[in-house]
């Protein structure tokens, strides 16, 4: 198989296995933050929670509630404790053993966490820790609470912090210093992160070896399937192109082997018409010789071809006085056009130089294209040859009045035993050959050939010969 194909089928590959990977990625990214803001969300709740059981108990400056031996006292409010007529005595529940209870419970129970902390705590305990120092510290105005993993002893947790800001309930135990609106610390909850976090790893991971299984069966299919095709016909190409050289080679064997018998029967056959005196005898004569001229074209067209194709054309380049050839195969059709009435004319400046081509060779490139030019042009019109030499190098041209050549066949006169839909005018044997072989001789001499036509505009071909030549 060609480097051209194996490589655009591994960058087709390359692309395709980069973008299955990058959306299995990306879903796993998508899913990381799902879970984060799944987590944030429960977090997010049950700061709702505590918030409410808080602004209820601060609502009423705090509960009493009868002071049993299981129920704790808080020196902090301790003072305001008191003993009903009845006899029962009566504890002062500030908001903070409250949530610290319900957190407790909470916490084995469920096994999450949750607590009031403080700027400037009355009671040290409330002290933040540094994560909550940090997010009570770099919320901006107005934020409503500040999340984040942490990495703690007990595994990952997840965490959040929302502000308490201080309103006109909170100066009765917390006197008045403040005012109302400053922030005075937080309600900070801690979430178990730790399977989630598993979870997310895990997923990931899945999604990590899903991908790679994709790529490697992304691997074996375009292998199988292109790979392995584009080989088998590279294979069928270099099949066919030995196929090829054979007929070239059986194709240039038979022409060879046709010539020596067809060549005595043109010379018996001039014999004949040296010597014969009978005008009917003489008259089949002249067709045999008309016949056998034709048949040596074809079978001289035939060798050419096959000569080119299977390399056996070896060009004689040597320094050739362009305009000299040009003028001679100028004058040479110009003989055979007059039998048509067209006239060949040469437009040619002086100074085209010398270039080192076959002679004989370009000669009958220029003699194809000029005869093929007179071949489709009608009586009483003019093919003219032109030529310059210029900064990219040298073009000559034959440009006829003639039938032209339609659209969709332009692509196509150059290859052998194509045959353009329009007719030679007077009848003129044509195989298909002739503009195959005016290729094949330029594109040897480093030169390129390109046609310009129009059915009813005539035709222009144009040789370019490269600089330096
Ligand atoms: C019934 C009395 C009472 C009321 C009303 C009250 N607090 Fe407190 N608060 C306390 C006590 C007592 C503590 C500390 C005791 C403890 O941690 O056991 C405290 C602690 C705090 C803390 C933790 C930091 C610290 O100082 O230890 C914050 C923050 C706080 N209160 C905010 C508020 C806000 C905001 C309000 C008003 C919405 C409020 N409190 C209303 C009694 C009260």
């Amino acid at each position: 198989m060609d480097r051209g194909a194996k490589f655009y089928v591994m960058s087709a590959g390359l692309i395709l296995g980069t973008a299955v990977c990058s959306v299995m990625l990306g879903m796993a990214f998508k899913q990381d933050e799902m879970l984060h803001e799944q987590a944030r969300k429960r977090a997010s709740a049950l700061a709702d929670m505590a918030m409410l059981a808080r602004d209820w108990n601060t609502a009423y400056g705090g509960v009493f509630v009868e002071r049993t031996p299981s129920v704790a006292v808080s020196p902090f409010t301790e003072g305001r404790d008191f003993t009903a007529p009845d006899g029962k005595a009566y504890t002062l529940k500030s908001h903070m053993p409250m949530i610290r209870e319900i957190s407790e419970r909470a916490r084995i129970s469920n096994g999450f966490a949750f607590r009031i902390t403080g700027l400037e705590p009355l009671n040290p305990v409330n002290t933040p820790d540094d994560w909550e120092k940090a997010a009570l510290s770099g919320l901006k105005p107005g934020e409503r609470e500040a999340t984040g993993v942490v990495e703690a002893p007990g595994g990952m947790q997840f965490r959040s912090v929302r502000p308490l800001y201080s309103d006109a309930s909170c100066r009765s135990c917390h006197g008045g210093s403040g005012g109302s609106g400053t922030l005075m610390g937080g309600i900070s909850v801690t979430l178990p992160y730790q399977d989630l976090h598993a979870a997310i790893r895990r997923n990931f991971i899945a999604m990590l070896s899903l991908s790679a299984a994709l790529l490697v069966l992304f691997g074996l299919t375009i292998y199988f399937l292109i790979w392995k095709m584009l080989d088998r016909l590279s294979r069928q190409k270099a099949e066919l192109a030995a196929l090829n050289e054979t007929k070239d080679r059986l194709l240039g064997m038979a022409a060879h082997d046709l010539r020596t018998p067809l060549a005595g029967v043109v010379g018996l056959a001039g014999l004949l018409r040296e010597e014969s005196k009978d005008p009917l005898a003489l008259g089949f004569v002249e067709g045999i010789l008309e016949s056998s001229a034709r048949m040596l074209g074809l079978i001289n067209e035939l060798l050419d071809v096959t000569k080119i194709n299977t390399g056996k054309l070896d060009l004689k380049p040597r320094p050739t006085d362009i305009k000299g050839l040009l003028v001679e195969s100028v004058r040479f059709n110009a003989m055979l056009a007059r039998q048509k009435d067209i006239a060949v004319v040469a437009e040619l400046p002086d100074g085209l130089g010398t270039a080192s081509v076959d002679p004989d060779r370009f000669k009958q490139v220029l003699d194809n294209l000029i005869s093929n030019a007179v071949k489709y042009s009608d009586p009483r019109t003019t093919v003219t040859v032109g030529a310059r030499l210029d900064a990219d190098g040298r073009s000559i041209w034959v440009q006829d009045q003639g039938v032209g050549i339609k659209e969709e066949e332009l692509g196509r006169v150059f290859d052998e035993f194509f045959k353009a839909s329009s007719r030679p005018t007077a009848g003129e044997s044509s195989h298909g050959l002739g503009l195959a072989i005016v290729k094949k001789i330029v594109e040897s001499h480093g030169g390129t050939v390109s046609v310009n036509s129009a059915p009813g505009k005539g035709s222009r071909f144009v040789v370019r010969l490269p600089k330096g030549l």
